[in-house]
């Protein structure tokens, strides 16, 4: 059964363009046997361009995984994951990462700065993972990578290493990071956990901007109520089962898949 949308159009008048995203009978297990885990159970789930949608659950029970397989980090035990149009099963490792560089835009729960690099430096790799930037090209990204961080609170801080950064900071460079590129598909985990509420509002903020200037999708997996009010649609997993739940308030309500 297909998870369900809040229907017309979300929030702030985006509608969703195209799909981006469609995973059909998805599982994920992790070992075998007795000892085995099954962390995704029967996933169904399409993401549109221009949609934010929010993935909510309790600790351990799958939205890393969820969100690793629709940013092609991990692939599904069984089941069909379709990213842009492409069975992502049939591409070759190097065709899958060049398909993620060229569309994914990927905030890590654990926000992986490189620690030798300054934030801004850190924000420009990804396009340096897709060449080397030079002159006017790499002047265009200094001054697009120095104003995300400006976006988000971190002007002072855009030459400052990630050790002179409290744990918000790394947070939001990682945010920027992702954005970086433009990407079609933001997949976001657990992004705005470590930020107050002025800063969230900051992030979030850039995340809608993003959505409305680039047409892109944003999925963010999240314990945090918070994020809810900005989402087009709120996903929740349950032992790794998906319920589908309008996010519209008072009527939302929830039911199991299948
Ligand atoms: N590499 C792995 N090997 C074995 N089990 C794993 C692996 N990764 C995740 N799991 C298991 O899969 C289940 C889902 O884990 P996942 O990390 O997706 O949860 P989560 O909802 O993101 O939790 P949290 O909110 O704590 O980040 C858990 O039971 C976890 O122990
Ligand atoms: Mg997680």
């Amino acid at each position: 059964m297909e998870s369900t949308a809040t229907g017309g159009a979300a929030p702030g008048g985006i509608r969703p363009t195209g799909e981006l995203v469609r995973l059909t009978d998805v599982q994920k297990r992790y070992g075998r046997g007795l000892a085995g885990v099954q962390a995704l159970a029967d996933i169904n789930l399409h993401v549109a361009q221009g949609e934010m949608i929010s993935v909510c659950g309790p600790s351990g029970h799958g939205k890393t995984c969820l969100l690793n397989l629709i940013g092609m980090l991990e692939p599904a035990s069984e089941g069909s994951v379709v990213i842009a149009n492409l069975q992502v099963s049939r591409l070759t490792e190097p065709a899958r990462a060049d398909l993620r560089s060229a569309l994914v835009g990927y905030v890590f729960q654990a926000t992986g700065l490189v620690p030798a690099l300054t934030a801004l430096e850190n924000v420009l790799l990804p396009l340096h993972f897709r060449g080397s930037l030079r002159g006017a090209a790499l002047d265009a990204a200094r001054e697009r990578g120095a104003e995300l961080l400006a976006r988000i609170g971190l002007k002072t801080q855009t030459h400052h290493l990630p050790a002179r950064l409290d744990a918000s900071q790394c947070q939001r460079v990682a945010i920027a990071r992702a954005l970086m590129t433009r990407p079609r598909l933001v997949v976001a985990d657990e992004a705005t956990s470590r930020l107050d509420s002025g800063a969230m509002r900051m992030v979030m903020d850039l995340f809608a901007l993003h959505q409305h200037e680039d047409g892109a999708a944003i999925v963010i997996s999240t314990r945090d109520q918070r994020q809810l009010s900005r989402a087009s649609r709120t996903l929740q997993l349950h032992e790794g089962r998906l319920l589908t739940g309008a996010n519209d308030g008072a009527r939302r309500t929830l039911r199991v898949q299948g």
